[in-house]
This record gives C-alpha cells, structure tokens and sequence, in this order.
C-alpha cells in the first residue's frame, strides 16, 4: 500500500540484490521469462527450488492462517470475475497510476516516483543526437509545473500527466474484437474523442479484467461462506492466488511485476455496537497487525529488518480507520510487505449497493441485521519470498586457518527447497548404494532429499548451504562397520553421528 519513492534500476542497485539475482538463476531458484526469446520485463519464472520455497511459504501462511484456527476458512476462486466487481470495488473507476512520458529519451514511468524539483529551476540534461554512435548533447531547461524530471536523462521536458489503469483487460465468450469494434464503426465517420468512446464501448460490451487483487473474492462470497459454514464474527476467509496488474514501473526483481501471488485474509468483526466487551474492531485490527509481523519473525525474518509503519491520515483512502504495512528493511531501503488495512464495512456495503444482494449477517442473541466491519491483512507470495531470502543470504568469512568463506541461505528449515542432502563420501565402497537407500527412505517419507556425489564433500556442502539445505547427510568409511552417517547443520556446520536407522526421525525432528 506504500508507494516507495525511489527507483533505482537493478544494475544500480545495491551489490547483495545483484548476487541475489545470480544465485536465483543458478541454483535455480528464479529465472527471467521466456528467457531463450530475450526475456520479458516484469515476468519470473520458479525453478525447482524457488516453486518448492514459495510453496513453502505459502503452506506456512495457510497452516498459521487457516489450519491452525477454527474462526478462519479458506476459498480458492476465479481469477476472472463479473465485471461489476470491479464497479463495485472501485477498480474500473479508480485503480490507476499517473504516468509520465520523457518526451526526450521517451522513459515512461509514475509521475509519483520521479525525482521532483521546483518549478522554474534550471536543469541540464544530456539527450542522445546520433543513435547510431549514441553521441549525447548536453542542453538545458526550466522544470514544468508538474515539479519533476525524468530519472533516466534528467530532462524536464515531460508529457502531461495520463491515468493509466493498472487492471489488464480480455474479454469473456466466442468474441473477437476486431469483429465488434469494426461492425460498431462501420458507416460512422467518427474522429477524436468520438472515435475513442465508440471503440470503448464496443470493447467493454464483452470486457473482463483479470482480478488485481484476490480480496474481492472474499467479499462476493461473503454470505455463501458465513451460511455454509455456519460462521459468526470475528470469523475470516482467506485465500491464496494469482493477481495481476499492469504496472508502470516494475522494479527490484520480483518485489513489483505484473503477475504475482497475493496471500489475503479478510476479517469481519461486529461493529462496535454489537462488539463483545473489549474486543472491538480496532481491537482486532491491533491483533492482526501483531500477528503478521510475528508471522514473518516466527520464520527467521530478523527483528531489527522487520517493523510496523502505521499510514498517515493523508495515506489512507476514504473509507480505512486505520493501516499499517509491515515493513523489511530491503537493501534499497525499507518497503512494503504486506498490509494491514481496516477497511470499516465499505466493501460489503459497496456490493450490496451493485448487486441489490444484502450482505449482512444476522446476530440472533442481539436480535440484529448488521455489515460487519473488515481488517484485511494483505499480503504477497512473492515479496515474501524475496524478503526470506534477503534476510537469510549470509556471506560468512573464511573460519580461523583456512582461505575458503561460504555463502549461505540461512533459511527457516520449514522454508528450505531441500530438507536434507545425502553423499557418499567417495564413489566406491557401497557407499553411493547406501547413500541411495537413505534417499529412498526420505522419499518414502515425503521428506524432500537431494542425492549428489559429484565434487569433493567439502564443495558439495557449499553447493547445498547455497541452496538453503539445512542437514547433510554423509556416508563414509564407519558407515559399512557400524550403520552410522554423520548429519550436519548447515548453520553450525557441526557434525554428529547418527545411526542410518534413525536418519528419517534425526531430520524430521529438526525440522519440527
Ligand atoms: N487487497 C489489498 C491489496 O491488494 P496491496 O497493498 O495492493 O493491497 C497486498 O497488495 C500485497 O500484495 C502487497 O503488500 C505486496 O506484498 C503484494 N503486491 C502488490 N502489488 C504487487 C506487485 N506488483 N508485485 C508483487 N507483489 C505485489
């Protein structure tokens, strides 16, 4: 819900998030899109560990936010809704970005971001003469009213400032629109702003919108979830999914593209008339501010990286009481999250207005028809993803008498891709077949377990710090005489023996 105010590039950015971004592609983690094809801006794509540690974070939000309380259910719904939810939501109207053209270098960006000077100060900027040889003039300007200049060249020599609404459009049904659009123009000798309005209008005739956030799901399905599943505020439905909106400006890897996972919850309390003493709606909205930054703490998010920045009056929209956003310290400084938004009883009441359907729930004991009101804890699969990584990449120094550091993914072991790895100490000696039973084991217990005999020991073990694997499992020369493997955390790097037996059981009661 914060908007940052700085925009650097990835190539500016700070030296961890271009080591971050190396280590996703070559462990595997994140990879650009459609890569072999030049890949496309703003779009990412999850290798085998990033899906496995997205799918991670995401089960851990559903286990603490779902399955670990009776007062919350979860839904999974449409990505395409009627388009009257987004009347209602105030998306059609309402969901938009300034955007802003360089009418010199032609950057296009949210007027919001831009660097910003008063109006009238003189700037220099370089403008490229030549593109062939990219030869640069250096000229000079006075800034415009709207008091900004362009990040890429400087020049304050910038277009008038557009809406642009961020929700990407299809239409529903065996239509084409080139077919409506032409037959709707037909014999009409339209220009200008008529032109555009008739192509509008044929347009929107078949129009959906791909949802730009999974909340409003959670209001349409307000009154089939509460009766089905005989809920009574406080109660919470919560789902996980795709969103997609089509930014101006994405930046800083995954924290901003077009097509993300949002992780949502929307909580409906009594309003304060009807509240149990002491329990009101911000009562409630304290609660969950509470609980969600805990969340990302309980999984190994440093404290001193995490904090709770309340919204100015200025920052909140018409109808909120109240928001906070959880904040990670990025390193390009602190950002956004997730967001806690107490969004009073506007949203039912704005469906029950387009709809014509009530959307109240009906309180027997106080004899009452009520909108309960929403705190929404909103947050992002893939932000959150991003910042467990930040948080846990470690690069740590060579130990005392060696000249070999390591990097490390200091992961949350509920977290990790790997749970456990599994070598043989050399490549003879039964010890592959061993290593391959234990795996076996693993597999068999839907542990995820990794085999690897290729390198030394010693780089197979940096191999799998890199990737976050908590515990390796070594079989060795004891192995053949007495059943035993070492296993070693991947934090300490301390080792202790274990018997092959009880390998399955070691594991799985670190990871506990
Ligand atoms: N229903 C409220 C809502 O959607 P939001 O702050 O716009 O609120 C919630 O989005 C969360 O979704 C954000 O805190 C962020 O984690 C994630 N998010 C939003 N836009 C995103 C984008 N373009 N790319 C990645 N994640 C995004």
């Amino acid at each position: 819900m914060s908007q940052d105010k700085k925009k650097p590039k990835l190539s500016a950015e700070p030296e961890v998030m271009e080591k971050i971004v190396s280590l996703c592609k070559q462990r595997g983690f994140v990879f650009q899109s459609s890569e072999i094809y030049g890949g496309l801006k703003s779009c990412y794509d999850y290798g085998p560990l990033g899906a496995e540690l997205k799918r991670n974070v995401k089960a851990e939000w559903w286990r603490t936010m779902v399955h670990g309380r009776e007062d919350i259910v979860g839904i999974d719904a449409s990505i395409i809704m009627h388009p009257n939810v987004w009347r209602a939501s105030g998306h059609l109207a309402g969901f938009t970005d300034p955007m802003v053209d360089c009418k010199d270098c032609k950057e296009r960006g949210r007027a919001d971001k831009w660097p910003t000077a008063p109006e009238g100060t003189e700037v220099e900027y370089k403008v490229i003469v030549d593109h062939q040889t990219g030869k640069k003039e250096t000229r000079k300007g006075a800034v415009g009213k709207l008091g900004i200049i362009c990040p890429n060249c400087g020049s304050p020599n910038l277009s008038d400032i557009r809406r642009f609404n961020m929700m990407f459009r299809t239409s529903l049904g065996s239509v084409d629109n080139i077919e409506s659009i032409s037959k709707a123009l037909e014999g009409k000798n339209l220009s200008g702003d008529d032109l555009k309005k008739a192509i509008a209008d044929a347009i929107n005739e078949t129009a959906v919108y791909l949802r730009p956030e999974t909340a409003q799901a959670m209001f349409t399905n307000f009154l089939n979830v509460q009766t089905s599943m005989r809920m009574k505020p406080p109660f919470g439905i919560a789902q996980q999914g795709k969103s997609f909106r089509n930014e101006i400006t994405v930046e800083h890897f995954t924290f901003r593209s077009c097509e993300f996972e949002q992780m949502e919850m929307e909580y409906f309390v009594p309003p304060p008339q009807y509240a149990e003493e002491g329990k009101d709606d911000m009562y409630w909205y304290n609660y969950w501010c509470q609980q969600r930054i805990n969340w990302y703490s309980s999984l190994g998010i440093r404290k001193e990286k995490l904090r709770l920045r309340p919204h100015e009056a200025s920052e909140l929209a018409h109808y909120a009481k109240a928001c906070s956003d959880v904040e990670y310290d990025y390193p390009w400084g602190w950002g956004e999250l997730e967001g806690i938004a107490h969004r009073s009883d506007y949203d039912l009441k704005q469906h029950e207005q387009h709809s014509g359907k009530k959307l109240t729930f009906f309180d027997s004991q106080k004899n009452a028809h009520y909108h309960p009101y929403v705190i929404e804890p909103a947050a992002g699969a893939d932000r959150a993803t991003l910042a467990f990584m930040l948080d846990a990449y470690t690069e740590e120094p060579p130990p005392p008498g060696t000249n070999e550091g390591r990097t490390v993914l200091k992961l949350h072991p509920r977290l990790s891709p790997i749970k456990v790895a599994v070598f043989p100490l050399v490549k003879k000696d039964g010890m592959p077949e061993s290593a391959r039973k234990i795996i076996a084991e693993f597999h068999k217990h839907q542990i995820n377990a990794a085999y690897d005999e290729k390198d030394t020991v010693g780089r197979r073990y940096r191999r799998q710090d890199e990737c976050g694997t908590p515990y390796c499992i070594t079989v060795d020369g004891q192995t053949a005489q007495d059943g035993s493997v070492t296993i070693r955390d991947r934090d300490t790097m301390q080792q202790e023996r274990i018997q092959i037996d009880g390998a399955v059981e070691a594991v799985r009661k670190r990871l506990a």
